[in-house]
């Protein structure tokens, strides 16, 4: 799939402009501040149905004015398409002129990967932010796995209010075994979820490490950090650890706490890892995460590279781009750059977008 063109009306810094795509290879270069990641950010809107790096969706609006919209073109299997998200008080989408009723109606329907200089980070930060990783990645192919997420996060939350109330207002405890059957259910599917796509990276991820690395020298792999088992277990240790939850009023085990961990040769890259392996290791992962979503919608995903290579050098940009052959690429970068593949260079300034040469 590839997306044609992109029409921003009141977003961000944007007031009204179109830009055409090439199939190919798109170059955005300009200063800091003129609306590149703002680019980038209304094509993760129209594909995951919110902002990588904003919350609140009234700071997209162009200062001063009440609605934005975003419209993407694109084709699909050789059909032209269209995502149209409007944003004022609330946020409407519609795919080829209907209004879809719910967010996850549009999810999947364009499908990105996402390279942000945040991402090199991935290691260095807490689980949460592996979790956000696996999390936008299961939740662009399943929507379901979405609602699982928001039903789990909900009953967390109602049983976390309630160790507060047994602890300081003594109420009864009986409350939490629904609580328990709730969460051990939900999280299970969420375990099965992520176990999965877990092992769907680990098909991927030796090979392109080799082809990054160019050597066959380091083994690596990914593993899944999680304390559930199973749904009876899990209700075992839930119970197990009521009187610590108690005391702390929250809920200390679950998929809640998931991570998971990149070996190489063994040893944790987060932990032991070279700045250079670790660089590594989020290409392979990244590379593997746009196979496995290839493989599962049959498709090309967009590839979106935000200030993509000011993070890394020279030889990992080139194998980088080496391997992903066949996709759109959408990158933004401050300097000119060349890239050995056919593409058009875009030049935006203060949020007027012109095509270089
Ligand atoms: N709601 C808004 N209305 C108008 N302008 C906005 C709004 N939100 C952000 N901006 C402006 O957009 C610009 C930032 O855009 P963006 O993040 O796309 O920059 P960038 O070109 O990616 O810069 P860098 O190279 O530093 O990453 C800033 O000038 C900011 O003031
Ligand atoms: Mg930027």
């Amino acid at each position: 799939m590839y997306i044609k063109s992109i029409e921003l009306i009141n977003f961000r810094n944007y007031i009204d402009q179109t830009i055409d795509l090439n199939k190919d290879i798109n170059i955005i270069y300009g200063n800091n501040a003129q609306g590149k990641t703002n680019i980038i950010e209304s094509i993760f809107l129209s594909a995951m149905g919110k902002s990588f790096r904003e919350n609140k969706e009234k700071n997209l609006i162009r200062f001063g004015e009440n609605e934005a919209t975003v419209v993407i073109n694109y084709e699909r299997n050789g059909k032209d398409n269209q995502i149209k998200v409007i944003l004022n008080d609330n946020k409407i989408f519609f795919y080829n002129d209907i209004k879809q009723g719910r967010v996850s109606d549009i999810i999947g329907k364009i499908n990105v990967v996402i390279f942000t200089p945040d991402d090199i980070n991935i290691f260095k930060e807490g689980p949460q932010r592996r979790r956000k990783f696996l999390d936008m990645l299961i939740s662009s192919l399943k929507p379901k796995y979405l609602y699982l997420l928001k039903d789990y996060n909900n009953v967390l939350d109602q049983r976390n209010f309630y160790l507060k109330e047994i602890k300081y207002n003594h109420k009864s405890e009986d409350l939490l075994d629904v609580y328990d059957e709730q969460l051990s259910s939900i999280g299970s599917d969420i375990y099965k979820y992520r176990k999965d796509y877990i092992e769907k990276i680990q098909k991927y991820i030796s090979s392109f490490h080799s082809l990054i690395t160019k050597s066959g020298k380091e083994s690596i792999d990914i593993k899944y950090i999680t304390t559930f088992k199973d749904k009876d277990s899990y209700k075992e240790d839930l119970k197990r650890k009521r009187k610590e939850d108690l005391d702390k009023g929250f809920t200390t085990i679950g998929v809640h706490r998931d991570d998971f961990i990149i070996n190489i040769n063994n040893k944790n890259v987060a932990t032991f890892g070279s700045q250079g392996q670790q660089r590594s290791s989020i290409l392979s992962l990244k590379l593997s995460e746009l196979n496995v979503i290839k493989d599962e919608i049959n498709d090309e995903p967009v590839l979106l590279l935000d200030d993509f290579m000011s993070e890394l050098d020279e030889e990992r940009r080139t194998s980088f781009i080496e391997n992903i052959e066949g996709n759109q690429v959408i990158l933004t970068c401050t300097d000119k750059i060349d890239i050995k593949r056919d593409g058009q260079t875009f030049f935006i300034e203060n949020g007027i977008v012109n095509r270089g040469d």
